[in-house]
């Protein structure tokens, strides 16, 4: 079947993820801070993600704000930052202005003159969300930015991905499902969708049940992948 509908991850996809510690590790007076941003960053994304895995399989769900904050709570301790409160505070405040790849307002472009649902499907909770788009200025492309807050459990459950069948009445054959996390395309790849893992980092393919039918380095070859 043709693909007639698009679906991005947001967070590590649309959005990156590492801009807050980057953006806060340029700003004057945080020396400690420049010094590990990148670890602090990774350490903050792993946790973020193991936290909404676990709180999926033992039914604990909480919402991805609240997730966020633990898993960079996690990270600052192991940093050695937790007695800098004002640091939390602007680490999180900049998770509401991630910057979007440079590419994205480029390919949902071309992917709207194509006449293609565009359409987010992430963890984020509604209003982080609608933070992200709205400083990304993407808003325009979206016909929906789906939160797992509507169905109360994180990706990779399946109820997740029956969120997009639901609101637009396609096929999983139909959709093109685009994710930067290797575990969401398997997935997504799992559930029917033709996936297209965004592999920026060059990392191996995760070993799970299913894997991605396409690996991009970016997100500038999607529209070609739609079409
Ligand atoms: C999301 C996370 C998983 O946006 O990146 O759903």
């Amino acid at each position: 079947m043709p693909i007639t509908t698009c679906v991005f991850d947001a967070y590590g996809t649309l959005f990156d993820v590492a801009s807050a510690a980057r953006v806060a590790a340029g700003e004057p007076g945080r020396d400690g801070l420049a010094a590990i941003w990148p670890k602090l960053a990774e350490d903050w994304r792993l946790k973020q993600l193991q936290y909404s895995w676990l709180r999926a399989i033992t039914g604990e769900h909480t919402d991805f704000w609240a997730v966020t904050q633990s898993g960079l709570d996690w990270a600052m301790e192991r940093h050695g930052l937790s007695d800098d409160p004002e640091l939390r505070e602007r680490l999180l405040a900049l998770y509401w202005e991630l910057a979007a790849y440079r590419e994205v307002p480029a390919m949902l472009t071309r992917l709207k003159a194509a006449g293609k649902t565009c359409a987010i499907l992430s963890n984020g909770s509604p209003d982080m969300l609608d933070g992200a788009v709205d400083s990304a200025g993407i808003g325009t492309y979206l016909d929906a930015v789906l939160s797992v807050e509507d169905v109360g459990i994180f990706k990779p459950a399946p109820q997740v991905y029956d969120m997009i069948g639901a609101r637009f009445g396609c096929a999983p054959s139909e959709v093109l499902f685009v994710s930067s996390n290797g575990w969401d395309a398997a997935g997504a790849a799992g559930y029917g969708f033709t996936t297209a893992w965004v592999n920026r980092a060059g990392d191996p393919v995760d070993r799970l049940a299913h894997r991605p039918q396409h690996v991009l380095t970016d997100l500038s070859a999607i529209p070609e992948l739609a079409a």
